[in-house]
């Protein structure tokens, strides 16, 4: 049956007004004020805000990691999402010997347990001919975006010559190069200094990834893309002079684009010093307050272009069991590394946590408007990545991923609600206002208050449509 939202606060990346959408099957039908359809089912979203699903860009579920595996599988972290009103997730594609679209084709095996939609970036951690050849395969795919790294030596990084041929070659094809910025050199230098020195606490993973190797890597690939006319997204930017790099670059017409994620805006180094410091520990690391507020005023002055998670979780104590779903689960995590901070699985929770704290942390406290909210959090992934106007959008046409969001819902957050497969919640006990009521996956009804009423495999993949725009 065909579904009326009436009467809602509809909020979307340019625009708030209030009005009414009619969903029939998968599809919005349209958009305006007073519709009147007869035998259609109505929720009345008076008093309510009504927003397009959100999109996050950047998680990473069912990653092999350090000895263990990030503890969301595709169906337990998109149900995460799905409760904290994200309706589409990019992942990333991991490269081995295979060819590329092999390794597309085991990752859709792997996700075909969605409960929410899903598109995915393909991790390049090794160029050659062959490789290079394959890249462009991968837009048949519908993956049209693809992650380089000046970090991890010897494992994912790539030469600065194989980053500019990896730009060209997407140009050539309207896809999109993705960065982490860090030196690896420095780290891995830096790294075995400390531990010789028996500096093995996880702060001592801040200290021996210094901001700087960022910045400079943002300048950097900003240069190459500029080179190679292509353009450039800086995924989990975390540093004040990340941001001032960016605007540098994008004030003299480079392509470059840029994502940060929750953690960069809240949490510090301080963080890492505690005893359970390792809960924060993820690469790139927490900085400092200052960083934490340039940040903010990136997103805010429009130098960034989008909030992600980088949602890579693992257990703090993988030892003791949590219940899930009515079985007890265990994964080996943190605990891996607590003699020795560089043996810690890299990552943290955050794909479910990501709109309603940042909706109080972010909107509420006045960092930023409700609109940038939505374009920040889903309009624009969904334009970067070519997903637009598909998702990201309340258009007629669209898919009807809408969350119908209560501004007056207060709550004490933190693991009761945040339904992430962990045992721990980096926002335990902060108080929200504003909390999602219902979510609805191309006019599925998959969240309902604090009701799960989705299903592993509803879930569809979304292919990213090649030639999308430069924000
Ligand atoms: O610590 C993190 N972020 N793990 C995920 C891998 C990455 O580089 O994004
Ligand atoms: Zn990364
Ligand atoms: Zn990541």
């Amino acid at each position: 049956m065909a579904l009326l939202i009436k009467s809602g606060t509809i909020i979307t990346a340019s625009e708030t007004f209030t009005g009414d959408i009619l969903v029939e099957g998968e599809k919005i039908s349209s958009v305006g004020a007073n519709l009147h359809v007869d035998g259609v089912e109505v929720i009345d979203a008076a008093g309510k805000l009504v927003l397009p699903g959100g999109i996050d860009p950047h998680v990473h579920l069912d990653l092999p990691m350090a000895g263990t595996v990030s503890s969301d599988d595709h169906y337990t972290g998109t149900k995460a999402a799905a409760f904290g009103g994200t309706t589409t997730v990019l992942d990333f594609v991991s490269q081995d010997t295979s060819p590329l679209t092999a390794n597309v084709g085991a990752w859709r095996l792997k996700a075909e347990k969605a409960a929410i939609d899903y598109a995915a970036h393909m991790n390049i951690t090794r160029l050659d001919q062959k490789v290079a050849g394959e890249i462009p395969d991968l837009v048949e795919e519908g993956i049209t975006s693809l992650k380089v790294f000046t970090a991890y030596n010897g494992r994912l990084r790539l030469q600065d010559g194989e980053i500019f041929r990896v730009l060209r070659i997407a140009r050539e094809r309207g896809m999109i190069t993705m960065l982490h910025a860090e030196n690896g050199d420095v780290i891995d230098l830096l790294v075995a200094e400390a531990l010789v020195s028996g500096h093995t606490t996880p702060e001592w993973h801040a200290r021996t990834r210094p901001a700087w190797g960022a910045v400079e890597a943002v300048l950097r690939a900003s240069a190459l893309a500029a080179q190679a006319e292509a353009p450039l997204y800086i995924v989990h930017m975390n540093v004040a002079g990340e941001v001032d790099q960016l605007r540098y670059a994008r004030e003299r017409g480079v392509k470059v684009m840029g994502e940060t994620c929750p953690q960069y805006l809240f949490f510090s180094i301080e963080h890492l010093r505690r005893s359970d410091g390792a809960k924060w520990l993820c690469s790139p690391p927490m900085r400092t307050p200052e960083d934490n507020d340039r940040l903010w005023k990136g997103l805010a002055d429009g130098t960034i272009q989008t909030i992600g998670t980088d949602h890579c979780p693992f257990f703090f104590d993988g030892t003791k069991p949590i219940t899930y779903e009515g079985t007890s689960i265990a994964i080996p995590g943190k605990e891996l590394g607590k003699d020795d901070f560089s043996k810690v699985p890299n990552g943290l929770p955050g794909v479910g946590d990501r709109l309603p704290v940042m909706w109080t942390y972010g909107v509420r406290a006045g960092h930023i408007t409700p609109n940038q909210f939505v374009a920040l959090t889903s309009t624009n992934p969904a334009k970067i990545f070519g997903l637009y106007p598909r998702k990201g959008s309340l258009l007629p046409g669209a898919d009807a991923d809408i969350v119908i969001w209560d501004p007056e819902r207060r709550l004490t957050y933190g693991i009761a609600y945040a339904k992430h497969r962990t045992d721990y919640n980096l926002y335990e006990g902060w108080e929200l206002v504003g909390y999602p009521d219902k979510v609805f996956l191309r006019g599925n009804l998959i969240v309902d208050g604090d009701r799960w009423v989705g299903r592993s495999g509803m879930g569809r993949f979304i292919p990213c449509q090649p030639g999308a725009p430069a924000l």
